[in-house]
């Protein structure tokens, strides 16, 4: 099974990103044959600023391989290092109806958020269409926000296998149960642009800091809370621990006499301690520069001989070749 995934470099990598995508993609390359990238076409939608570009390119793959990507695994490398992806997204253009694009929700959620209305923003789900196809790919490991993205991605390959032969492998979305969309600090989906994301790799006492001041309801910390699964707090614990301290925290909401300052403390702790093995290996990554640099310069190697390969099965299918 070839599982394929990709995430933009325009911002530090939050636990939403983490459940949401690197998490389910981490877990699956013992799977299967692994493709992850850093989106870095795609993050030139949004973000402007070269040398955050580069950076946030970086720390991306930095994060990963903190995360538990093993490059012995995983193929991990930068979608610009494999040019053949441009290629596919025009030939895939013009079997795009416009329709099918205007549909699209995350580019109207986009522009109501006060992105500008360029071209590429317009069809970015073209140019994703072809990271997933020029792979093969069987599976794709994405947050729930991404679903509509890969039924274009679906919706054209098959298009295009009836208009010029069959060519591509149809792709199916992959998602983990029960970790679809995490919450941010205001209780909207997490997320860079809403001011309400916690970083993976947060300073410890910002993040502390962040975290308590989750703002919730005015009941003293004596009456019980029988809404206790509502709590912001108590949903993000429930991604950072086992269902058994979940549930205790649950309980001691329900019966009343648990403060919500001590809540959001015992929040900050399993947040810190969650992630604690990521954050130490994170610190020998950033004194191994190099060797970052070198993971993904072996994964761009290997990825662009499948996409060479695929995409010019394509050029011979619709005739370019
Ligand atoms: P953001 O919303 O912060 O801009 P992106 O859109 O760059 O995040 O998302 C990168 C990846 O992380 C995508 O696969 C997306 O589905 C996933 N993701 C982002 N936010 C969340 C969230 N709150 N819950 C689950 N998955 C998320
Ligand atoms: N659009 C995805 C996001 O914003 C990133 C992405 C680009 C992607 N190409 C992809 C994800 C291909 C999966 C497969 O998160």
């Amino acid at each position: 099974m070839r599982i394929l995934s990709g995430i933009q470099p325009s911002g530090i990598l939050h636990v939403g990103n983490y459940f949401g995508m690197m998490k389910p993609s981490i877990e699956l390359q013992d799977r299967g044959d692994a493709f992850y990238f850093i989106a870095d076409y795609h993050s030139m939608t949004s973000l402007y600023d070269a040398n955050l570009r580069r950076e946030y390119t970086r720390q991306v793959a930095i994060d990963f391989l903190a995360c538990g990507l093993d490059p012995k695994k995983a193929v991990l490398f930068k979608q610009s290092d494999v040019p053949e992806h441009v290629e596919l997204s025009w030939i895939l253009s013009s079997i795009c109806p416009m329709g099918r694009l205007e549909r699209c929700h995350s580019y109207k959620d986009k522009i109501a958020k006060g992105l500008s209305a360029n071209h590429g923003l317009f069809a970015y789900p073209v140019l994703m269409a072809a990271d997933i196809l020029i792979y093969d790919a069987d599976s794709v490991p994405v947050g729930r926000d991404q679903k509509q993205h890969v039924e274009v991605t679906r919706d054209l390959a098959i298009k295009f296998n009836q208009t010029y032969g069959e060519t591509f492998r149809v792709p199916e979305p992959a998602f983990r149960e029960g970790a679809e969309v995490i919450p941010g600090l205001d209780g909207q989906k997490m997320s860079k642009s809403y001011n309400n994301a916690v970083e993976i790799f947060g300073e410890e006492k910002p993040t502390r800091k962040r975290l308590m001041s989750i703002v919730m309801d005015s009941r003293s910390p004596d009456e019980a809370k029988p809404d206790a699964e509502e709590n912001r707090a108590i949903q993000l614990i429930k991604h950072l621990t086992t269902p058994e301290i979940y549930s205790e925290e649950v309980e001691k909401l329900k019966a009343g006499g648990y403060g919500y300052g001590d809540l959001k403390k015992r929040l900050f702790e399993l947040y810190w301690q969650y992630f604690r093995p990521a954050r130490e290996r994170r610190t020998d990554l950033m004194q191994n520069l190099d060797y970052v640099d070198q993971v993904l310069a072996n994964g761009a190697e290997k990825a662009r001989e499948i996409a060479r390969s695929v995409n010019q099965r394509a050029r011979k299918a619709c005739g370019l070749e």
